[in-house]
Order: structure tokens, then C-alpha cells, then sequence
């Protein structure tokens, strides 16, 4: 497949182009600096700013079969970026035709009611609202295959190539565990329509995908 990511110089978008190139697709990488792309094959590095239009984003991803959304500001633009930037990319899809449309998210977005539950919650609020709004869009709104993946905090360490996916607790995730699960989703058309939350765990992961 021809695969458009957002935000493809990030710590998660990193790995999963190793994942997704392993696995003989063709990656079209979207990020505001495409010169620090890792130069690899199969990648072409594109020009993508989320502030702009659904019309522009439409042109810049037209031809893609898949779309991954893995692009955040780290709390700096919340608006335009996490919440609004996502919307866009998504009606982009819908526009073009293009179906599959994975969202890297975050535990508990689409649950408000647990957003005062801890200190660490509670610091990530506004976070959480352009999380809502992005993912409440996909759910709600968009005629999209989506999946929603939402995984508790990140952390640089080893991937294990084991998680866990249920109701949802709080707990850690390797990046590499995370990118592994974003690009065996692609693999997993039973997770079309569903909103998965992940942290570590002892499950493999296409075992547990294929459970969800
Ligand atoms: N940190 C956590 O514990 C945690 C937990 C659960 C989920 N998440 C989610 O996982 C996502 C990815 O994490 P990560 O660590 O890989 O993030 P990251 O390293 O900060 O990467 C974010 C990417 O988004 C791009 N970006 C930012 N603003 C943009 C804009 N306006 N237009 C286009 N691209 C833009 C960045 O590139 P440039 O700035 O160079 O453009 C970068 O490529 C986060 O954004 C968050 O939503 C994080």
C-alpha cells in the first residue's frame, strides 16, 4: 500500500515507518520539516503543515490507500494541531476517497469522566479536549474506517512485542511496542470501527489485536 503519514518525524512515526517498510509498503512521510527525514527507500518525505486547508491537505494526500495520524504539538497548539489538525486530515481522507484512517490517541480521550481521576490526569486536560475532539470526529462524525488506538503514557524503552488491550488502567508503553501495534492494526480489519486502549502486558501483539 501507499501509506501518508502525519507527523512522520516523531518518536512513535519513527518506528512505525521501519514497521510498515518491513512490511513492503510505500510510505509517503508529512511533517513541517521534511529535510529532517531519515532518508530511507521507499519513503518520500512531503511537506505537511496541519494548519492548512482541508483542500490542500485533499491534494497532499491524494493517491494514499491508508492514513496514519501520529502528529501532536506537545501541548503548544493544541487547537490547530492535535484537534482541528486531525479533523482536517480526516475530511481530507473523506474527500479523496481514501477509508482507512488510524488515529494515534491517547487513554481515556474520548472519557471525560475520567479526566480528574489522578494528578496526572488532571495536568493534561486541555490535552484531553483536543484529543475528544479529534477522536469524538472520527466516532461521530466521518463515514471513515478508522481505528482509534489509545495508549497510556510513552516511554523510550525496548519493545517487548507483548501488550495489553482492555478496559483501560493506567501503565507505560515502549514507542516500539506502539508503532508495532499501529502497523500490525493495518494488518487487522476486525479493528475497522474500534477504539483500542493499550499499555504493556504479556499478550502478543496480533494475538491480542485479533481479539479486540
Ligand atoms: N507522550 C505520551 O506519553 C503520549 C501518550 C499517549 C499518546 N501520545 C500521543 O502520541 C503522539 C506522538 O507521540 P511522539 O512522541 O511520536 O510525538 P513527537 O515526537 O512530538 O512527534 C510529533 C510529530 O508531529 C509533528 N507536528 C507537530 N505540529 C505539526 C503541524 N502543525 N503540522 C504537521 N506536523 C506537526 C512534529 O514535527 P514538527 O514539529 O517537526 O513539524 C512531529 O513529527 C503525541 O502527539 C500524542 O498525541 C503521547
Amino acid at each position: 500500500m501507499k501509506i501518508f503519514i502525519a507527523g512522520a518525524t516523531g518518536r512513535v512515526a519513527t518506528k512505525l515507518i521501519d514497521d510498515l517498510l518491513a512490511d513492503g509498503h510505500q510510505i509517503v512521510a508529512g511533517s513541517r520539516h521534511p529535510e529532517q527525514q531519515a532518508k530511507k527507500d521507499g519513503v518520500t518525505p512531503v511537506k505537511l503543515d496541519l494548519h492548512a486547508s482541508v483542500a490542500a491537505l485533499a491534494k497532499l494526500v491524494e493517491g494514499s490507500q491508508a492514513i496514519y495520524f501520529t502528529a501532536g504539538s506537545r501541548g503548544k497548539d493544541l487547537l490547530q494541531t492535535d484537534a482541528f489538525g486531525a479533523v482536517k486530515l480526516a475530511k481530507a481522507a473523506e474527500q479523496d476517497g481514501i477509508k482507512r484512517f488510524i488515529m494515534l490517541s491517547s487513554l481515556f480521550a474520548l472519557e471525560p469522566e475520567k479526566w480528574e481521576a489522578t494528578a496526572s490526569l488532571r495536568g493534561i486536560m486541555d490535552y484531553n479536549i483536543a484529543k475528544f475532539f479529534a477522536d469524538n470526529y472520527l466516532v461521530a462524525q466521518s463515514q471513515l474506517n478508522y481505528t482509534i488506538l489509545q495508549p497510556s503514557v510513552l516511554k523510550e524503552t525496548a519493545g517487548q512485542g507483548t501488550i495489553t488491550i482492555d478496559d483501560g488502567q493506567d501503565g507505560e508503553n515502549s514507542i516500539e511496542d506502539v508503532a508495532e501495534t499501529l502497523a500490525e492494526i493495518l494488518e487487522h480489519d476486525n479493528t475497522v470501527g474500534k477504539v483500542i486502549k493499550m499499555r504493556a502486558g504479556t499478550t502478543p501483539i496480533a494475538t491480542a489485536l485479533s481479539r479486540v
